[in-house]
């Protein structure tokens, strides 16, 4: 039988942060084991518990949690991934993956895995709009990151506009296109 495929999902501190529930779904509907990883502030907007139970895995939050085995946790799930999927992805973690500060499990994650990285922005038009934005996005796809969205739609600041993080089934899909 083939090994069941693990995507390791990255959340981060957008107001979209919820929406990490649906895709869970969605890559568990398709049997595939869905590890994630938060940052601190995307605790702000889920909880851990939440994700944890739609995963049906243990969710990282932070670095320093000692983990069960000899190698850090963000380590081994760098190695075992077949995808990292950041979703939905800040203008902050966007910006240091292209810079690669590797200062949190998720930042730690992305710099030391080999597997393909899909991102799914999610973000205040201006900010996506920001031309560091906009470098930081170009640099990352330069060097093969995969990009979904963002989309135009309601943007919690007030109003329509680009930002909104693509549709989950066009986020899944993505992933899955992508699987190493
Ligand atoms: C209510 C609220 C909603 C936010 N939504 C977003 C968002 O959708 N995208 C974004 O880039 N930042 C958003 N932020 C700002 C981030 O939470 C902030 O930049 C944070 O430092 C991101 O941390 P992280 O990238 O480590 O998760 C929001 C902040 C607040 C207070």
């Amino acid at each position: 039988m083939p090994r069941q495929k693990e995507v390791i999902l990255g959340v981060t501190g957008s107001i979209a942060a919820y929406k990490a529930c649906e895709i869970i779904n969605g890559l568990r509907k398709r049997h595939i084991n869905v590890t994630v990883v938060m940052t601190k502030e995307a605790q702000e907007f889920i909880t851990p518990l939440a994700l944890q139970a739609l995963s049906a895995n243990k969710v990282i939050c932070d670095l320093f949690t000692p983990a069960e085995h000899a190698s850090p946790a963000h380590i081994s799930l760098a190695e075992k991934a077949d995808l990292v999927l950041i979703a939905p992805a800040t203008a902050n973690v966007v910006a240091k993956l292209a810079c690669g500060i590797a200062d949190d499990a998720l930042t730690c994650l992305a710099l030391s895995t080999r597997a393909p990285v899909v991102i799914a922005c999610a973000m205040n038009e201006k900010m996506f709009k920001h031309k560091i934005t906009s470098e930081n996005i170009a640099r990352l796809k330069k060097l093969g990151y995969r990009f979904v969205g963002p989309k135009v739609g309601h943007l919690v600041c007030g109003g329509r506009g680009m930002g909104h993080l693509a549709d989950v089934a066009e986020i899944v899909k993505e992933a899955i296109k992508n699987l190493k």
